[in-house]
């Protein structure tokens, strides 16, 4: 049986997370049965706010790591380093979570090197262990330590993608932009501008977003209309702020962005 203390009353300093389906209860079924979990969906939808809400929910330091393709197991679990002379171990975040019983996220986890997998495979099943060879040390998680990962099935290539023995270690959910009248109440609560000129963005970005797959490779972002709705509120006038918010970050393509901005126009010109 598992000895995670109750559960603390509804953090008031939890970040702002709307929630969209059943996922924070999921997430916390997963944290009390000591199961690792796996995001999946595009950018700017709301993964990395969703884990910092359910890590202060459920009182648990937070570890995040951005993958990239240089990182490698040592940059998660530590290393030895030269400290004034003396060569001292310095835990890394993986580690330190693990140590502390917190929540490690890993962001665009088949970003990372291969030997990361190496790492998470003994974490993930049932001993939930850390081995850390340099130090000769075996950590055993604490039940209130939890693994998330994310990653964005959009554009990863053949070679980029979590293997099935990876994969099938986690419990896993799918994130994809929240349906407008939810994601309007989002971008008015993030940027303060009025529902009714929220709405307006949130209409525009949908028909933006129908050029995806022929002319843009990913739609517009919960994210991104939160930075225009920003812009706007913060007194831009409306047109330079969708030009620097849903145009130029989506496409370097100069046709494409003539096409994005005239339908713009004919909204908002
Ligand atoms: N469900 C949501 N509740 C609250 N804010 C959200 C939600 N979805 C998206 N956002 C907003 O969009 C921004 C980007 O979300 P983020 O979590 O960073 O995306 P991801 O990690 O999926 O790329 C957040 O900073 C927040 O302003
Ligand atoms: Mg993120």
């Amino acid at each position: 049986m598992s000895h995670i203390a109750p559960l603390p009353e509804l953090d008031q300093e939890a970040p702002f997370y709307q929630p969209v389906a059943n996922e924070c209860a999921l997430f916390e079924q997963a944290y009390q049965q000591r199961l690792p979990l796996l995001l999946k969906g595009p950018t700017g939808c709301g993964k990395t706010r969703f884990v910092s809400h359910m890590a202060a929910k459920l009182g648990r330091p937070l570890y995040t790591v951005s993958c990239h393709d240089d990182l490698t197991a040592a940059d998660l679990t530590g290393r030895y380093l030269l400290q004034g002379g003396e060569t001292r171990w310095v835990d890394g975040p993986l580690t330190r979570a693990v140590r502390e019983g917190g929540i490690c996220y890993l962001d665009e986890v088949v970003e990372a090197r291969k030997d990361v997998t190496v790492v998470l495979h003994p974490l993930t099943d049932d001993r939930r262990l850390l081995p850390l060879e340099r130090t000769g040390e075996l950590l055993e998680a604490p039940d209130d330590f939890m693994l998330v990962v994310s990653y964005n099935p959009g554009y990863q290539h053949i070679l980029k993608s979590l293997k099935p023995s990876t994969r099938q270690r986690f419990v896993a959910m799918s994130f994809d932009f929240p349906p407008p009248d939810i994601e309007c109440g989002i971008v008015a609560r993030e940027s303060g501008l009025p529902h009714e000129r929220c709405a307006a963005l949130v209409n525009l970005a949908t028909r933006l977003s129908e050029l995806k797959g022929q002319d843009l490779e990913e739609g517009v972002s919960t994210r991104l209309l939160v930075y225009c709705a920003t812009l706007i509120q913060a007194g831009m006038p409306i047109l330079t702020a969708a030009r620097a918010t849903l145009v130029e970050p989506l496409t370097d393509d100069l046709d494409v962005q003539e096409g994005l901005m005239e339908a713009i126009n004919a909204t908002f010109g």
